[in-house]
């Protein structure tokens, strides 16, 4: 495989100061792409910028809050003013609930919240990107989860924010095709970064959440870093419109 694949592509990671956008944009940095660290968390988002650019890679942080259109525009805006082009988009940043409260107790500030990041977020970073991409095509990349698929209790506005993140990548991905845009989604199942810690604090919730996948073990960021940079690529250039499962089967088995 040629380890420099992204050499002179300009990639955006946003949620890049967490774990499964920071290990994306090292790995992306790493195979040769130039990258926009973006996240609403700058002390986090300025370290991975420099962790990339003390081993030799491009990159520069960019604040951003993804549930503003505005913040999103000037992070495309930044990115190309700065590397001139923008070739590769992956819409990351996300939130996950407490899972104390069912939706009759939940305040509705805590759908509306969830709908602001991780649902309006992924469209503004999909409109945004493709607004400059149509000139000379490009790869958007969705975060969405297996819980677009699957419901779990008390995690309603999550399931409704990444099922949204599914049916944009596939509408997204027939509108832009003319432009020569692919758009894709992943979808994830426990992967060991900071959004699932507070399972950590309970051994009987986190031995059951390990239990889901097949081979009962987390997966690591680094192994979902993986599938990004392989839909960022050339080697994924007939893959469009579709989520890709990086889930150890998780979403393929009775529990
Ligand atoms: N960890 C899992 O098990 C798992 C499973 C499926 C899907 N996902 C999804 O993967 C994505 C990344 O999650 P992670 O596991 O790396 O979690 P994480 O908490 O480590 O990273 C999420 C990042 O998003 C950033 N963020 C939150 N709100 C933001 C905003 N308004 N603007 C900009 N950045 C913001 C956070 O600061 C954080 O750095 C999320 O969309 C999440 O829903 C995670």
């Amino acid at each position: 495989m040629n380890m420099q694949r992204f050499a002179g592509k300009v990639a955006i990671v946003t949620g890049a100061a967490g774990g499964i956008g920071s290990a994306s944009a090292k790995l992306l940095a790493q195979q040769g792409a130039s990258l926009a660290v973006a996240d609403i968390q700058e002390e986090r988002g300025k370290k991975i910028a420099d962790e990339i650019l003390a081993k030799g890679g491009k990159a520069i942080f960019v604040p951003v809050d993804v549930s503003s259109y505005e913040s999103v525009q000037l992070l495309v805006e930044t990115t190309v003013k700065h590397y001139g082009q923008l070739d590769i988009m992956f819409n990351n940043a996300g939130i996950f609930g407490e899972g104390k409260l069912d939706l009759l107790e939940m305040p509705l500030e805590e759908y509306l919240r969830t709908v602001a990041i991780n649902q309006n977020g992924v469209f503004y970073g999909i409109r945004a990107a493709a607004a400059v991409m149509k000139e000379r095509g490009g790869v958007i990349i969705n975060t969405a989860s297996i819980y677009a698929f699957l419901a779990d209790r008390r995690q309603l506005p999550y399931h409704a924010t990444k099922a949204a993140v599914v049916g944009m990548t596939k509408a997204a991905a027939l509108d832009l095709a003319k432009y020569n845009i692919r758009v894709v989604a992943i979808a994830p199942s426990m992967i060991d970064t900071p959004l699932v810690d507070r399972w950590r604090e309970d051994e009987r919730v986190w031995n059951y959440v390990r239990k889901a996948q097949m081979r009962q073990q987390f997966g690591t960021a680094e192994q979902v870093a993986q599938v990004v940079a392989f839909l960022a690529s050339d080697e994924a250039s007939f893959v469009n419109g579709h989520e890709f499962y990086v889930d150890d089967g998780a979403a393929s088995f009775k529990r």
